[in-house]
Parts: C-alpha cells; sequence; structure tokens
C-alpha cells in the first residue's frame, strides 16, 4: 500500500517556522508509530511571488489537487502591502479554497484548561468551552461577480457581490448537521436575514435540509449580529454554527479569542469525497502570518500542530491519533508550558516555537 501524500505549504511570516514543528511530529509518527506520509513542499503566497511572480503557480496548483491532503501554514505580510490585488499573497489561499472546492471550514474553538484564565472573558463562561464553527468558504461577497472598483459619473464606486444558490447552502448544511451528529446534536445557523435576501434563501435552505434530512439535529437560527454578542454573552451555548464566508470569517476569529489566543486554534476545509473516499482537504491555522514576530522564534506552532490532528482525524481515519496528539497538546500547557501568546499580563519566561514543539514530541513519547 502507498503512503498518503500531504503536501505542505509553509507560506509566509511565521508559517515556515511553525511548520518546522509539525514536521517533528510528522517525523515522530513515522519512527514511533510507523505512520508514514509521503511528503511533498511547495511555496504559497508572498514567497512564491519573490520566485515566481504569482503567489500560486499552475504546478503547485496541480500538486495540492493530486495530494490527499495539503498543509498550509500563513500567507501574506507588509512588503506585499502594495501589490496589485491579483497578485497578493491572499489569492493564492483563495484559489486553492476555490480550486479545489472546499466548501466546509470547520474551526473548532476549544478552551484548553490550562488557558481558561487567560481568556479576556471570566473563566466560567469558558472553561471547558467545545463549540464548532462551519463557514462556508468557496462562495458568498468573497467570490461573487460583479466584483471590482469602477467609475461612476466623476467617482469611483466599489463593488463585492453576496450570492449564494441553493445548492452552495444545501451542502455546507448538511456537512454542518452531519458534524453534529458526532457532538451534541445542535446547530445554529447565522446570516442577515432581517437585511439581506441571500440571508432569507439561507435560512430557508439551512430549514429544508434540516426538515427532509435530519429532522433529529436541534436547529435554530440567529441573526449573525447577535449571534456575534452571545458568541460574547454565553458561548457555551452552541454546539455547531454554520455561517457564510464573511460572517464566519468574523465570528471564527471573535470565537479564537474567547479560547485565550489566537496561536491555538486550527481549521480543517474540507470538499468532496476524492475517487479514494478522502475528502479533498486542506489544514490551516486560524492565525496570521504575524509579521511583526517572524523569524524570531517566538510564534506558537499548537495551532498549526493541531491542524496536523484534524488531518489525521479527518483525511486518514486516525481519530485515536488526533486525540493522542491533542491530549499530548492538554498535557503539554497543564504542565506550564507557554510560549509569549500565551503569557498574562503578569508575564512570565515564554520558551521559544522549537522549545514548544519538543516538549509536545516528549508528551506524545510519554504516551506510548
Ligand atoms: C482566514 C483569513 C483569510 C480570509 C484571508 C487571509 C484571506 O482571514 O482564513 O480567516 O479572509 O478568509
Ligand atoms: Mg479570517
Amino acid at each position: 500500500m502507498t503512503n498518503p501524500s500531504l503536501l505542505i505549504l509553509p507560506g509566509d511570516g511565521i508559517g515556515p517556522e511553525v511548520m518546522a514543528e509539525v514536521r517533528k511530529i510528522i517525523a515522530w509518527y513515522g519512527d514511533k508509530r510507523d505512520v508514514h506520509f509521503d511528503v511533498s513542499e511547495g511555496l504559497v503566497g508572498g514567497c512564491s511571488y519573490d520566485v515566481h511572480g504569482t503567489p500560486l503557480t499552475d504546478e503547485t496548483m496541480e500538486l495540492a489537487q493530486s495530494v490527499d491532503a495539503v498543509l498550509l501554514g500563513a500567507v501574506g505580510g507588509p512588503q506585499y502591502d502594495n501589490l496589485d490585488f491579483s497578485v497578493k499573497p491572499e489569492r493564492g489561499l483563495l484559489r486553492l479554497r476555490k480550486e479545489m472546492d472546499l466548501y466546509a471550514n470547520l474551526r473548532p474553538a476549544q478552551c484548553f484548561d490550562a488557558l481558561a484564565d487567560f481568556s479576556s472573558l471570566k473563566k466560567d463562561v469558558v472553561a471547558g468551552l467545545d463549540i464548532m464553527i462551519v463557514r462556508e468558504l468557496t462562495s458568498g461577497i468573497y467570490f461573487g461577480e460583479p466584483r471590482g472598483i469602477f467609475k461612476e459619473g466623476n467617482e469611483r464606486v466599489g463593488i463585492n457581490t453576496q450570492r449564494y444558490t441553493e445548492s452552495e447552502i444545501e451542502r455546507v448544511a448538511r456537512s454542518a448537521f452531519e458534524l453534529a451528529r458526532r457532538r451534541n446534536n445542535k446547530v445554529c445557523s447565522m446570516e442577515k436575514a432581517n437585511v439581506m435576501e441571500s440571508g432569507i434563501l439561507w435560512r430557508e435552505v439551512v430549514q429544508r435540509v434540516h426538515d427532509t434530512e435530519y429532522p433529529d439535529v436541534q436547529l435554530s437560527h440567529m441573526y449573525a449580529d447577535a449571534g456575534a454578542m452571545q458568541l460574547c454573552r454565553w458561548p457555551k451555548q452552541f454546539d455547531v454554527i454554520v455561517t457564510d464566508n464573511l460572517f464566519g470569517d468574523l465570528l471564527s476569529d471573535a470565537a479564537a479569542m474567547l479560547t485565550g489566543s489566537l496561536g491555538m486554534l486550527p481549521s480543517a476545509s474540507l470538499g468532496a469525497p476524492m475517487a479514494n473516499g478522502r475528502p479533498k482537504a486542506m489544514y490551516e491555522p486560524v492565525h496570521g502570518s504575524a509579521p511583526d514576530i517572524a523569524g524570531q522564534g517566538k510564534a506558537n506552532p499548537i495551532a498549526c500542530i493541531l491542524s496536523f490532528a484534524m488531518a489525521l482525524r479527518y483525511s486518514f481515519d486516525m481519530g485515536d491519533e488526533a486525540t493522542r496528539l491533542e491530549a499530548a497538546i492538554e498535557k503539554v500547557l497543564a504542565d506550564g508550558a507557554r510560549t509569549g501568546d500565551l503569557l498574562g499580563p503578569e508575564g512570565g519566561s515564554p520558551i521559544s516555537t522549537a522549545q514548544m514543539g519538543d516538549a509536545i514530541v516528549a508528551a506524545l513519547d510519554a504516551s506510548l
């Protein structure tokens, strides 16, 4: 049997640093668990632009289409701010999402016990928090036409279009209901049906998918602004939240902060099953390229390592190994290991990116 294939795209900023720690984890699985991957590596984002004049080459795009899973670090940086829109680092990421048709973006927000004190919210509001945001990732205002900056009389007008077809809503709704069945069986759908026609359709279609296919799952609807408020007020009321591309972008950043640090949260972007039964998939941390701390060994590699854990679970049917890795991270945090982002106002001495990776490897060793 051939090994499952993995394309690693470290990207920009702290991407390469956190990905180096994931490579340690991958090596550990090979050495200690006899779990092997065929790993290839490529460029995405600004680093690809620097070499090829494009944030993603056709060759890398083809490679991404051919592997079992893609693992991405982060893209972007201030040195690329003035580039033409069409070659900005983010376009590489968006092209991957769109062409691989990764319509369901899973963003868990889980609060590790050891970090409950560190949230900006009160401890009892976040302790034990475990919610999953399912963000539609390939449509909506990110991709709708018409878009652009146009001349209108004496001035310019900037246009983006929120657009959803019924089938686009249906498939992401199904992803959310399927996930809910394996969790606490609750879905809350968020839109702005009070002001947007696309929101009216969203609500109708989610309700229909529920009534015809998932009547056993508890479904509620909320306006996305109220949803943001409820996420801060009492986030534990939620299990799975399903929402569109733009609201999902905002709500997932807010949810991430509930858990204490953006440096902790992974994501999985899943599409339709491939011929081998695995879903098309890309895994990436929710955090960005953090150019301010790039290259200094300060970044927290946990979000990227947890993204690899999601790959084990959702692409490779190794839920037990994913749980082992998550438990190792939990242990390291409980033992007090902290990168800079995990130190409260009172400070303390942070460990480096590499030290955090090593600590997790040691905890994996201890799990055997
Ligand atoms: C995210 C990011 C991206 C997005 C950017 C980098 C294009 O914010 O993954 O949440 O807006 O989707
Ligand atoms: Mg975002």
